[in-house]
């Protein structure tokens, strides 16, 4: 989507980019697709044409294409592109998370009740080595209880705390800021899925740190089913009281992608050394169903930093 400038206005970019969808009305998205802008629409055409001609989709093109989609990933939200490994969904990055930590019988994760299900079944599997998740009661308006999870952070079996950055039942939106000082102050994970948020909720992981956030691009981002990333915060691993993760390097987003969740994505037994462009490679070799490599350009928000926000609310 070629951004607005300031001579565009917000009804000519509307018009421009969701004519299909404002022709017909207002949209009232109901937190569940975001519309694809035209331009988005257009590139995935002309990616998916070009595919069927090797010539045209050459290995250095997929890698630029794989390369800039992190870089644009890691822009919107103040990380470095080493620090980001791209994802079908927000459910793989959750995952992913999960199932990397070096989680031990008796430990607890931390969580609200009625969070997204994507929040709880990777958790609940790892019930298979003893974790337990704890699912915190909401306040009598059903919105999360912050301070309640707070006040269990640094009881020495709390490991970790996930839940979503915006709530998809009602839009609350936690407090990352507070949630993140408290994680960092008693050594415990936090794992964010922030895919109600991405596009809408300014997210900078620079100053407000969170050791694995994971999202679509599905939604307020405006790009095509099968998009998405993950975030693992640099350093991780050096968290004193994890001295076990000192094999930090496992936790280095590409090393992280050919863990077990991702094998079914990338092809399996394909020869990774650990580094981002291997995992990328991977990817590529999926053959025709492949959805990434087609869609990798279009993480049409993040392609200006933020545009998905300006188009969401003009829609709402
Ligand atoms: C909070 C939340 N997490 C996760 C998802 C689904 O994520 P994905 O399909 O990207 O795995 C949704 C979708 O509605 C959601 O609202």
């Amino acid at each position: 989507m070629t951004p607005a400038t300031s001579s565009t206005t917000l009804a000519e970019l509307r018009d421009r980019e969701f004519a299909a969808v404002t022709s017909r009305g207002a949209y009232l998205n109901s937190a569940s697709t975001g519309p694809q802008p035209a331009s988005a629409l257009r590139a995935l055409e002309e990616a998916n044409r070009d595919r069927g001609d090797p010539v045209r989709w050459t290995v250095e093109r997929a890698n630029a294409t794989l390369d800039r989609s992190r870089a644009l990933a890691a822009q919107l939200i103040g990380a470095d592109a080493d620090e980001i490994a791209l994802m079908p969904n927000t459910t793989t990055g959750i995952n992913v998370a999960a199932w990397a930590l070096p989680l031990e019988r008796g430990d607890v994760i931390l969580t609200f009740d009625r969070e997204f299900p994507t929040n709880i079944y990777p958790w609940l599997a790892r019930g298979r080595d003893g974790v337990v998740l704890e699912r915190i009661p909401v306040t009598e308006n059903g919105w999360p209880d912050e301070a309640r999870l707070m006040a269990r952070l640094g009881e020495p079996r709390v490991r970790g705390v996930c839940v979503s950055l915006t709530q998809f039942s009602t839009g609350y939106t936690v407090d990352l800021e507070a949630l993140s000082r408290a994680t960092r102050a008693t050594g415990t994970w936090l794992i964010v899925d922030a895919i109600q948020g991405m596009g809408q909720v300014p997210v900078d992981v620079r100053r407000t740190p969170v050791d694995f956030l994971a999202s679509g691009a599905q939604k307020w981002l405006l790009s095509p089913w099968g998009t998405g990333f993950l975030h693992v915060l640099r350093g991780l691993g050096r968290v004193p009281r994890h001295r076990r993760l000192l094999a930090a390097d496992r936790l280095r987003p590409g090393a992280l992608a050919r863990r077990a969740p991702v094998r079914g994505v990338h092809a399996p037994g394909a020869g990774f050394r650990g580094d981002e462009r291997r995992a990328g490679t991977a990817a590529r070799r999926r053959g025709p169903g492949d959805r990434r490599a087609c869609a990798g350009d279009h993480g049409a928000a993040a392609r200006r930093g933020f545009p998905g926000g300006g188009a969401h609310h003009l829609a709402g």
